[in-house]
């Protein structure tokens, strides 16, 4: 970052810390008067001195420094720098190469626990549920990318009344055969054909209840079952994920936290929180302006905000969490609240460290994801018809390339994580497929079209070769196009961090669509290859280049989208 590179490099020469200096350096007005300037007039009092003379004693002191980093005039109580732009240009290249290019430590010796994906078994895996995935991935690569301990744990729905209706359904209508076949497909056909036949025959609903508690019980032939379920959607579950490139810390679901319920209930008990309701019990949370929490049903049966409790515990206590996420959709959000406030009444003041990071609803084409009906849009059937566009595209574009169907898949995928993260995750999205497949606009593909454009042009300017010969020089990255493009390059690292500090992936979309689109203009303004540039002059610029590929395929990673080098 130039101005804090700048204010590092300032410091001895001011005595002021690099964080103050940070803080009242000042973008001039006009050019004329420099890249960054210093106010010396608040430096009046401790100086002892008028603001022209103290402005012009740095000037001084650093002009004499010998450095060529920066140049340094005062004009009217102001310090006013100039950056020499070369030397500052092949710095941001260099440091932009780097592996690790974007990281910093700013979260060194903290552990975030996140709590991603987690679908419901025995439910396809929905649309909220690949938001959920794909932001909560890309914000863990993010907080380790700032030097946070992450663990991700996928806290899987498979626990609760709906389980009960599986196994009446099951045990009336169902098959292993079929089950293992199409587990999740099979799972909702049972599911949906108990809900039509209660309309007729309610007692089945008695039925659905009765087998829930035969489950909470731990009545062995129910929990085979259960079990049952659980693994074949499961594997269904993994297979998305591979495709997504997406893994977990735990795989822990809410039926792990049954046997640390009864902790809980009796710690609320002991607290004196919880009451009565008309036979469930409940903590009251009027005095925070919410509903009740309910913690335990009539029948003494446990419900999702227990099971919650539960976890918070236990993510703070076991697996040693500063702080938690919850990347769950915004239709959760009063749970969430409820949760975090009984927490906090049990006298846990870390509650205030866990965070429900909220989405927007999205549809694809117009069409809701949605099980009830069994009218379901499958995410596999998404990724498909996504590949197979990108497919198209690359016949298209690119007949003779290798491996198309790996490059495809990368593509279609790509273009689908990328078209939910480059919204502000609250907005609600309408994803239209085409769209976000095109080679054009602000999508997944054509950041990763740049990315590959550049590799090519790379190998064909033999980068590798030149590269050991001539170093970069900012004298060759003199085009207006390139300081904007460097300039771009720069923000690479406080974008990261405002994207952790807000838990905003898109900020990081953005940007690399901003670096692709900047490149491209310095790529158009003139030629790189061929004409009469020399070598040396052509190095630089492919070191640019290579800096500007090396940062889109790092983002587009951070953000969990390949970076094919072809396409
Ligand atoms: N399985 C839930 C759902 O699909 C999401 C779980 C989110 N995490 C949590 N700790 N409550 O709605």
């Amino acid at each position: 970052m130039l101005m804090s590179r700048a204010a590092e490099w300032l410091s001895p020469h001011v005595s002021m810390p690099p964080e103050e200096l940070l803080s009242r350096l000042e973008v001039p007005p006009r050019k004329e008067m420099g890249d960054l300037s210093l106010p010396c007039f608040p430096l009046v009092k401790a100086w002892r001195q008028a603001p022209q003379a103290i402005a012009e004693g740095l000037a001084e002191r650093i002009n004499a420094s010998g450095t060529e980093e920066i140049r340094a005039a005062a004009a009217g109580g102001y310090l006013n720098l100039f950056f020499a732009a070369d030397h500052w240009k092949s710095d941001i290249v260099n440091r932009a190469r780097a592996a690790d290019y974007g990281s910093s430590g700013l979260g060194s010796g903290q552990r975030v626990v996140i709590d991603l994906s987690s679908p419901n078994i025995a439910k396809p895996f929905g649309v909220g549920h690949l938001r959920s995935t794909m932001i909560g991935n890309a914000l863990a690569n993010l907080y380790r990318a700032c030097g946070y301990e992450v663990v991700t744990v996928n806290h899987l729905g498979d626990w609760g009344t709906q389980f009960g209706k599986l196994i009446s359904a099951y045990r009336r209508w169902g098959s292993g055969e079929a089950l293992r076949k199409e587990p999740i497909r099979e799972s909702l056909r049972l599911y949906v054909k108990f809900h039509e036949e209660a309309e007729r025959e309610p007692a089945l609903e008695e039925e659905g209840r009765e087998a829930f508690a035969q489950l909470e019980r731990g009545d062995p032939e129910a929990l085979r079952l259960w079990r049952f379920f659980v693994d074949e959607s499961s594997k269904e579950f993994r297979r998305v994920y591979e495709r997504l490139g997406v893994g977990f810390d735990h795989w822990t679901g809410e039926s792990f936290y049954n046997d640390k319920i009864a902790d809980v209930v009796n710690e609320l008990e002991k607290l004196s929180l919880l009451e009565e309701d008309d036979g469930a019990r409940i903590v009251r949370l009027e005095e925070r302006g919410m509903p009740p929490c309910l913690i335990l049903k009539k029948d003494g049966s446990t419900i999702y905000a227990v099971r919650d409790l539960a976890t918070a515990l236990y993510r703070r206590n076991v697996l040693g969490a500063d702080t938690i996420l919850y990347v769950v959709g915004a239709e959760q959000s009063l749970h969430f609240q409820q949760v975090f406030a009984v927490l906090d009444k049990m006298g846990h003041a870390w509650s205030a460290e866990c965070r429900h990071v909220p989405f927007g609803l999205m549809t694809m084409n117009g069409k809701k994801m949605s099980t009830r009906k069994g009218k379901v849009v499958f995410l596999e059937e998404v990724l498909d018809e996504a590949v197979q566009r990108a497919r198209q595209i690359i016949d298209e574009k690119n007949p003779e390339l290798p491996d198309k169907e790996r490059v495809s898949q990368a593509v279609g995928v790509g273009a689908i994580v990328f078209g939910d993260l480059k919204h502000h995750r609250q907005l609600s999205v309408d994803f239209d497929l085409e769209d976000a497949v095109s080679f054009d606009g602000e999508t997944g593909p054509y950041v990763q079209y740049a990315y590959a454009r550049i590799c090519a042009l790379l190998r064909r300017g033999r980068f590798e070769e030149l590269r050991g010969k001539h170093a970069v020089n900012g004298a060759h990255l003199a085009s207006e196009e390139a300081w904007e493009c460097l300039k771009t390059l720069d923000r690479f690292e406080p974008i990261i961090r405002e994207a952790v500090a807000e838990n905003e992936p898109f900020l990081v979309a953005r940007f690399l669509l901003d670096l692709a689109q900047s490149f491209n203009r310095f790529y158009n303004a003139g030629r790189i290859l061929g004409g009469d540039a020399d070598e040396a002059e052509i190095a630089s610029k492919l070191g640019l280049a290579s800096a500007v590929a090396s940062t889109l395929k790092r983002g587009l990673g951070l953000l969990g989208i390949e970076a094919p080098e072809e396409m």
